[in-house]
């Protein structure tokens, strides 16, 4: 397999990740095992699960996860499979209540992931309950946010997030109200939509043409961190343009490695995460909040969502386009733009230092 990467080189001579990167199993399994199952990981807004008795599921690499709240207001995450014979336990994206039941054969489990009933279980032979706990796992709340890991070992959470918190002040993302939750199925590897994402605007002007002048070409700024990256943009307004009334102020583009992003506008928060679901596909949740959520403002927000769809499906259109071409046995690896992609190189670099191929 031709996986080979030179991630000491500068930009101005890198190539792209190769295209087996995108393509094979090997490299998708290697990932899902060694950054999707190791890395912090988003997981939903805390708020879902603000109640007592409350819990949520999320993927998280190849592992199904739930996570809870319980009676005392602790947070618990563990393995959503269950002990007795691998159904999911808890198969609604939330739901509420003291015990999680698995649909199969009814066993229960509680806020913790402790088994608590095992019907029909008399006279089985070395078998306790304590011993059939869901293995649990690691969770920390950051701002409005839920994460897990399933590695003790993870990377810095604080270390990685300091630029974020520290950048992001003047947005008041505490201020902020989650509305709607979008999700597209996109038929390309999760890292093709990365990549489209930290161009460092190089597409605007050609693949999204109500996003041209507005977002201007020549004032758009990247900036690197240790396992984050931040591209930013002052936004012009455009007499009568629908985008330029609902994208307001210096935009801002975060990317945590792997696959969170975070758009930042005056008002508008848009936070988007690519689960890598196979090789050649990946589902993308867009979670939209705004400052002001009051009817006065319900235009705003449909016009803003609505921006918001139609940059997402010329976006999804091209990294499907991409996918394809990466099949091809005629491409290898492409350089990258020096005045713009260093973000996308800045991706594959973190990426070849973390995954051993
Ligand atoms: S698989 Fe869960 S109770 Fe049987
Ligand atoms: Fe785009």
């Amino acid at each position: 397999m031709d996986t080979h990467f030179d991630r000491y080189l500068p930009l101005e001579r890198a190539q792209s990740l190769p295209s087996q990167w995108y393509t094979s199993q090997k490299a998708f399994e290697a990932e899902l095992a060694q950054v999707f199952s190791k890395e912090w990981m988003w997981v939903g807004r805390s708020e879902e699960i603000s109640k007592p008795g409350t819990w949520i599921t999320a993927q998280v690499g190849k592992e199904s996860v739930v996570v809870t709240r319980d009676f005392e207001g602790n947070l618990h995450a563990f393995s959503n499979v269950c002990r007795h014979r691998a159904a999911k336990v808890c198969r609604a994206h939330r739901g509420e209540g003291s015990r999680l039941r698995c649909q199969y054969h009814g066993w229960t489990y509680d806020l913790e992931g402790h088994l608590k009933t095992t019907p029909e279980f008399e006279g089985v032979e070395n078998f306790k309950k304590e011993d059939n706990s869901l293995p649990r796992f690691h969770v920390k709340t950051l701002g409005p946010w839920l994460f897990v890991s399933l590695n003790k070992d993870a990377r810095s959470f604080e270390d990685q997030w300091a630029p974020f918190l520290r950048e992001s002040t003047p947005f008041q993302i505490e201020k902020m109200q989650f509305v709607k939750r979008v999700e597209y199925s996109l038929h390309c590897n999760w890292k093709v939509f990365i990549d489209n994402y930290l161009d460092g605007g190089y597409h605007i002007n050609t693949l999204h043409p109500a996003l041209a002048g507005v977002i201007p070409y020549s004032e758009y700024r990247s900036e690197l961190f240790s396992c984050s990256s931040l591209q930013t943009a002052p936004l012009k307004s455009k007499e009568g343009d629908g985008v330029s009334q609902v994208r307001k102020g210096t935009a801002q583009y975060w990317w945590l490695f792997p696959n969170l992003m975070i758009n930042l506008y005056d008002g508008v928060m848009d936070v988007n995460m690519v689960i890598p679901e196979a090789v050649d596909r990946c589902r993308v949740i867009f979670d939209f909040y705004f400052q002001d959520v009051s009817q006065e403002n319900s235009r705003f927000i449909d016009e803003s969502l609505k921006v918001a769809h139609q940059v997402q499906l010329e976006d999804q259109d091209i990294c499907e386009e991409v996918q394809k071409g990466l099949q091809s046995a005629y491409y290898r690896s492409g350089p990258f733009s020096v005045s713009r992609e260093k973000t996308a190189y800045h991706f594959h670099q973190l990426l070849a230092e973390t995954v051993n191929l």
